[in-house]
Formats: C-alpha cells, sequence, structure tokens
C-alpha cells in the first residue's frame, strides 16, 4: 500500500491566499516608496499592535532576541547583577542575560505546564541571602534584579503565582511573549493580553510564530513611556539626533517591509489562532478515542476555565510521552513522513556553552524531563482532520 502524503510539521503556504494577496500588496507597497528603515510604516504597526493588545507602547525591534537585548540594556542589566529564569526554553532568553554580563540564575519548570513553577522560584529566591543593605544577593554575590518567565507554546505562565513571589522579594517582572501573542490571561486584575502582563516583555515574528514576519522581526512592549522612549533610543544606536549618541545602543529596528508584513497579518491573527485551539481539541479527541490517554500526556490548558476564548493559542501542540518512547515514537513519525519536532531537547543547565555555571543532570528534574518526553505535532491553520487523525494513528502504531 502507497504510504499517505507527508505532512508537514509547518506549513506557511496553506494560511490562505486572502493573506497571500495583503502580504503582496503591503511589500509593494513598500518598495513602491524606498521608505525602508522606520517611518510611517513602522509607526503604523506599532500603533495597530497596541491597539490590538489592548494597550502598550510597541517598540518594534529586529528580532525577538534583539528585543529582549534592547529591554535588558535599557534596565541597565550587566556585570554584577543576576536575573532568574527557566531552563527548559528556546536559548535566546538565557543568551541575551549572558551577552549583558549578568549571571544566569535558573529555577525549575511546572511539569504539568512547561513554564516557571511560583514554587521552584519562591524556593530559589527563599535560598539566598539578603547583604548589609538588604539587597537580595546570588551565592556569587551579583544583585538579584529581574525574574524572566516564558510563555511556553501558547499559553501564559501563572503569571499572578509568579507576580506574589516577585513582590514579595521586591523583584521585577521581564516577561517573554515570544511564543503568545494573541493569548490572555485571566489576571486577579482582570483580563490582560499576554506581553502586558509585567511592566515590560517582548515578542517574536520568527516566519513560524502565530504572527509571523517575513523575515527576522520581533518588538519589545511596554507600560511605561519613558521606557518606550528609552528603547526607541537603544534601537537606533542610542541617536535621536543624527550621528549625536545619548547612550550606547544597537542597530535592532525593525524593518519597514517587516512592519509591513506584520501589520497586513494582524487582522488574521485571531482567525488563526481559533484554527489552532480546534486543531487541538480535534487532536484530543482523536488521542481519546484512540485510547492512548495511559500513555500520551496532551498539553495542559492552565487557563481553560478561566471562559476566555484565548487562554491558550497553541503556537505548538507538544504531547509527552510517558512511556520512555518518545525518541521511538519520534522516528515511526518521520518514518512515515510526518512531521514532528522536540522543543527542547537539552535543557538549558546542561547546553554546552553554559558549562561554567557548574550544572549537571539532576539539578531541575522536570526542565530534564520535559526534555526527554515532550513532542511537537503539526498543529498550524490549513492542517486538515484527516491528517490529524494520521498524526495520531502513527503515534498508536508506534506505541503499540
Ligand atoms: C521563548 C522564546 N524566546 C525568545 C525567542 C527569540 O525570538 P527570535 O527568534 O525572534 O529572535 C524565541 C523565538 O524563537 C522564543 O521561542
Amino acid at each position: 500500500m502507497p504510504l499517505p502524503l507527508p505532512i508537514p510539521l509547518f506549513d506557511l503556504s496553506r494560511f490562505g491566499t486572502q493573506v497571500d494577496e495583503a502580504v503582496r500588496e503591503a511589500a509593494l507597497r513598500v518598495l513602491g516608496h524606498r521608505g525602508y528603515i522606520l517611518g510611517a510604516e513602522v509607526e503604523a504597526f506599532e500603533s495597530d499592535l497596541s491597539t490590538y493588545l489592548g494597550g502598550g507602547h510597541v517598540v518594534g525591534m529586529s528580532s525577538g532576541t534583539d528585543a529582549q537585548l534592547a529591554l535588558l540594556m535599557a534596565m541597565g542589566i550587566g556585570v554584577g547583577d543576576a536575573v532568574i529564569s527557566t531552563p527548559y526554553t528556546f536559548f535566546a532568553t538565557a543568551g541575551c542575560i549572558h551577552r549583558t554580563g549578568a549571571e544566569i540564575l535558573f529555577c525549575d519548570i511546572d511539569s504539568a505546564t512547561f513554564m516557571m513553577d511560583p514554587a521552584s522560584l519562591r524556593a530559589l529566591l527563599s535560598s539566598l541571602k539578603r547583604d548589609a543593605d538588604g539587597i537580595l544577593r546570588s551565592p556569587k554575590g551579583n544583585r538579584i534584579r529581574l525574574i524572566v518567565p516564558i510563555h511556553l507554546f501558547g499559553a501564559c505562565c501563572d503569571m499572578d503565582g509568579i507576580g506574589a513571589v516577585a513582590a514579595e522579594f521586591g523583584i521585577e517582572i521581564l516577561e517573554d511573549a515570544a511564543q503568545s501573542l494573541g493569548a490572555k490571561y485571566p489576571s486577579q486584575s482582570g483580563t490582560k493580553s499576554a506581553g502586558l502582563l509585567a511592566p515590560t516583555s517582548y515578542v517574536s515574528f520568527y516566519p513560524s510564530k502565530n504572527l509571523g514576519a517575513a523575515g527576522d522581526a520581533g518588538t519589545t512592549l511596554c507600560l511605561d513611556a519613558e521606557m518606550a522612549d528609552r528603547l526607541r533610543l537603544i534601537r537606533n544606536h542610542g541617536m535621536e539626533q543624527r550621528y549625536y549618541h545619548k547612550v550606547v545602543g544597537g542597530n535592532f529596528r525593525i524593518d519597514a517591509m517587516q512592519a509591513a508584513v506584520l501589520r497586513a497579518k494582524l487582522p488574521f491573527l485571531d482567525g488563526w489562532n481559533a484554527t489552532r485551539r480546534a486543531n487541538a481539541a480535534a487532536y484530543s479527541e482523536a488521542f481519546t478515542s484512540a485510547g492512548l490517554l495511559d500513555r500520551v500526556t496532551l498539553p495542559a490548558e492552565p487557563f481553560a476555565d478561566s471562559g476566555l476564548r484565548d487562554h491558550h493559542i497553541y503556537h505548538q501542540y507538544v504531547i509527552r510521552i510517558k512511556t520512555r518512547q518518545r525518541d521511538a515514537v519520534m522516528a515511526h513519525l518521520m518514518e512515515q513522513k510526518i512531521g514532528c519536532a522536540i522543543y527542547y531537547p537539552v535543557p538549558l543547565h546542561l547546553q554546552e556553552c553554559f558549562a561554567y555555571l557548574g550544572h549537571k543532570p539532576g539539578d531541575f528534574p522536570a526542565s530534564e524531563q520535559a526534555a526527554n518526553e515532550s513532542l511537537a505535532l503539526p498543529i498550524f491553520p490549513g492542517l486538515r482532520l484527516d491528517e490529524q487523525l494520521q498524526v495520531v494513528e502513527a503515534i498508536k502504531q508506534a506505541l503499540n
């Protein structure tokens, strides 16, 4: 019997001709006026995104990574400081902290959600000592400046829980909303958009993100107008007036072309996110009918009871294979030409480049377990139900 057609992990060509037309029109407009650097296209996108989010200052950047670096620079994070984040994530977060000269302190994730566990955060902060001036310091003597929780896969962290611990210890939060644009969070003070749950945050528009550019792009978000001004300076070599540098910044500017493309795509975002959620619901049903719930853990929906439509936007659909068979399942899917991926195979505390931190296997067990068990399946808008059933059937074959 011939093998069914391949199923990609992600396929932008299936997102619809309507958006293709809007993107082409935007790109041709920019090519027509040739205003490639900052200017009206960037300002229009920043304004539209702020309206979409329901507030906040948007300062577009060249990537999510650059957005984070610009924020850390704007806060003056550097040598002598320490920043807390989680090890089960994409590299960028810890990479930026390292590049400022600050120390990285890890705290473990909640196994159920893959994200920062407020209890681990509290345990870490409680283990640290204050100096004679009451400043909380790492064991190496660096000042604890910031906590960076990371919303992974399209749901939000327990921001109320993390916020309570942060407030108790007097530490600020910087939110990594790279993967969660469009998600809503039922905070104690009302419903808020991911990206506006802390004073500052950043988003990635990498092409495979729910709102993806035609190349690299990202943005910072912040609640304070002065911080936004500072970020505008930093993204443009610290210049207000050409060749007069107020502060040291970088070239972190979002391209006008990317801003125009993103602005054209933004009106489609909620529709795509709804499709991703419908695909997730279809997987749940298929895994349940296939009798696989004893061996496969489906993604947690920590805020499903909130009644919010967008409590999860399924940037990724990540299951766990409980039976130490994840790699075998993955090999079987690849053989069947079904796209899948491990996000993330090596937790950051065990990465070669961070060996100097002196961590060893077992230091962050929940992160290490997630790295060993997780498997991302296709979830993109345009994925068909028959393809999803084929994915579940292939996993069943591999596990039986
Ligand atoms: C959690 C997380 N943080 C940061 C980034 C960095 O974003 P970018 O790839 O736009 O630099 C990404 C993107 O891949 C991400 O997934």
